[in-house]
Parts: structure tokens; C-alpha cells; sequence
């Protein structure tokens, strides 16, 4: 069976066709990243804009050798994200299953993040606990079932990659900061500044790290000559605190719930300090560290065709929109 998997809930227009047998056997990601770069985040109405005028060059891509006519059903995501947004990929969609008269299967965008790590290692089983670090996005969730989700921690301030980001522009780094941060990183001494890990102690599997972001400015006013070496130290000193307070949530979600396997998914999963870091807790807590291939950490449409080829689709067909700008994981159950 294919499915044809579309994602534009934010700034990448994405197509990709997964084979129940072979896997991902075509696949487009047109990132915007470039555009909004200019103004320091994304802007949702030329966001939607620009998924409208790539769109076709995308599925052409995606399609490659392969005929509409072959696709069994479509996959797209229909939240959360910017509603415009969402919106083009879900007209697509509709006009696409229309046409070609077979079933269209919403899916939820985080439901994607969570799954991605299984289209590579199909051995991870539920129930596993997922990690998901993103730019709007940062929650620890229990996964016990298919679509039995439970958000057991998250952040209560900013998301782990909005902190990245937010730092990156106190350092003059472009957007979105987080790749640049991990390079500054590599040269910098992790210990120069001693950062605060917010809420690292406290006894919940909660996060805050826009605390830290402060602490990251204060430092910067207070250092006279904001030169390459200290930029470096900072970045270092930044990303060291930030996964100190991951792997001791972690830690503690372990302790809490005895889960032996963890997955790390969202754009932050793509921080090699991070995945290394977490592995090395392979051995001590003794469970398996699961995350995507570099090029699904970020917003794909493989991981939103992979969920739709584990769904069944409804038989009655509907054209109402089921677009949602919220749609939290815990709230899938049907
Ligand atoms: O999942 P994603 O592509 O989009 C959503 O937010 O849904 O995540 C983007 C976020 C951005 O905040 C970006 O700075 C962060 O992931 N990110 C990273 C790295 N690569 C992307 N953060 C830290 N280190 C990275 N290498
Ligand atoms: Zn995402």
C-alpha cells in the first residue's frame, strides 16, 4: 500500500510517499527557513503564500518516477500549526483525493515527530517514552498505545528550541540559531559560565528555560568585548546547561514510569552534543536511545505518510475541514 504524506503546518512544504513494503520511496522538503530568516521567525502569511506557489514543484519531486495512480490513500496534517498554512495543504489534499478518488487521512503533526525514529528502527515497540524537542514544542510523553498518548512533562515557558533560537540572536547569530549555537559550540569550553538549570531539581518531569535565556543576557551586558572566543564559550556553556536539564528529566522519567526505550524526536534531536549525551545513558540507565535520521529531525512529510500507512481511513468520506491550529498529543484517543 502507498501513501502519499503532505505537511505545511509551518515553514517547509513537504511530499513524500511511503511503501507498506519498501519504506520512503520518494520524497521533497522545500524549506522556507531563507525567507523568514529576514525578519528573525516565521511570518504566517507569507508562509502561506509560498506553500501555495511550491506546492506542485514539491509533489512533482516527490513523485519522480512514480504515478498518481499507484497512491492508495493521502496522509496530511491537519494540526497543530499556523492555520493559514495548514489550510494549503489541506485544499491540496482534498483536490488530490478527489481527483483520484481514495481516502484522506488527517494526522497530527507531533504524532509524526513521536513515530519518525520508527520508519528507520522497527524494533522500537510500545510503549517508549518520547522526548519531543521543537521550536514551538517541548513535552515528555508516555506512549503507550497507538494514539493513546500521555504528556507526562513539558516546558513551562519556552520551547527547547525557542531558547536556542532566542539565544542565537543575543549572540548575532542568524535564524533560527539552534545549528549555529551547536557549531559555535564545538569550539567553546562547556564550563566557562556556570548557567542556572531551571526547575532541574524540582520533582516533577516539568521544564522552564526561559531563565536561563535571561541568564544568558545578563551575561552578555556585562561582558564588555562580545568577541568570537566568548561567543563560543557562551554557546557551549548554554547547550551544556540545557541538556543537563533534558538528561536529568529524563533521568527522572525513568525512575517514574521504568519505560526502557526513549526516543528524541523534533528540529532539537538534530544537536549532536545532545544525541551524544543521551546516549551515553544507554549504558547506565540501562534502556536504548532512539532518534531520527538527521533529515527527519526537522519538519518532514515521510513521518505524516508513515502514521497515515498505520491508519485505517474512515469509510465515510468528508470535505469538512479538520484543520487545528491546537491539537494536543493527549487528546487523540477517539
Ligand atoms: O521541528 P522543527 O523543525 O520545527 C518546529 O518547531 O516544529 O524544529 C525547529 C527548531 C528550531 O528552534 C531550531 O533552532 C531547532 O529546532 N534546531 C536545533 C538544531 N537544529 C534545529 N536546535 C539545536 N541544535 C540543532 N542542531
Ligand atoms: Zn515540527
Amino acid at each position: 500500500m502507498k501513501t502519499l504524506g503532505i505537511e505545511t503546518s509551518c515553514d517547509e512544504t513537504a511530499i513524500a510517499i511511503y511503501d507498506s513494503n519498501k519504506g520512503i520511496i520518494g520524497e521533497s522538503v522545500y524549506s522556507q527557513m531563507e525567507m523568514h530568516a529576514e525578519y528573525g521567525g516565521v511570518v504566517p502569511e507569507l508562509a502561506s503564500r509560498d506553500h501555495c506557489l511550491k506546492i506542485i514543484d514539491v509533489l512533482n519531486e516527490a513523485m519522480g518516477k512514480h504515478s498518481l495512480d499507484t497512491i492508495d490513500q493521502i496522509a496530511y496534517t491537519s494540526g497543530p500549526g499556523l492555520l493559514g498554512a495548514l489550510l494549503i495543504g489541506e485544499s491540496f489534499a482534498q483536490g488530490l483525493s478527489t481527483a483520484l478518488e481514495i481516502p484522506l487521512i488527517p494526522i497530527n503533526h507531533l504524532e509524526g515527530h513521536l513515530m519518525s525514529p520508527m520508519m528507520e528502527f522497527p524494533e522500537i515497540s510500545m510503549p517508549f517514552i518520547c522526548l519531543l524537542v521543537s521550536g514551538g514544542h517541548s513535552m515528555i510523553v508516555d506512549v503507550k498505545a497507538k494514539a493513546d498518548y500521555e504528556i507526562i512533562g513539558q516546558s513551562q515557558d519556552d520551547a527547547v528550541g525557542e531558547a536556542f533560537d532566542k539565544v542565537g540572536k543575543l549572540l548575532g547569530l542568524p535564524y533560527p540559531g539552534g545549528p549555529y549555537i551547536e557549531k559555535l559550540a564545538l569550539k567553546g569550553n562547556p564550563n566557562a559560565y556556570d548557567f542556572p538549570r531551571p526547575m532541574i531539581h524540582s520533582d516533577n518531569l516539568d521544564m522552564s528555560l526561559s531563565g536561563l535565556k535571561t541568564a544568558v543576557l545578563y551575561k552578555i551586558q556585562k561582558i564588555q568585548d562580545i568577541n568570537q572566543d566568548v561567543k563560543e564559550d557562551i554557546a557551549a556553556s548554554f547547550q551544556k546547561a540545557v541538556t543537563d536539564v533534558l538528561i536529568a528529566k529524563i533521568k527522572k522519567t525513568i525512575e517514574k514510569t521504568n519505560r526502557s526505550d526513549v526516543i528524541i524526536a523534533g528540529g532539537v534531536a538534530a544537536n549532536k552534543y545532545i544525541r551524544k549525551k543521551f546516549k551515553e545513558l544507554e549504558n547506565t540507565l540501562k534502556i536504548r536511545v532512539y532518534y531520527p535520521d538527521l533529515k527527519y529531525c526537522g519538519d518532514n512529510a515521510a513521518m505524516i505518510a508513515f502514521v497515515g500507512s498505520m491508519m485505517t481511513p474512515s469509510k465515510h468520506k468528508s470535505i469538512k475541514s479538520k484543520v487545528r491550529a491546537r491539537w494536543p498529543l493527549n487528546e487523540l484517543k477517539e
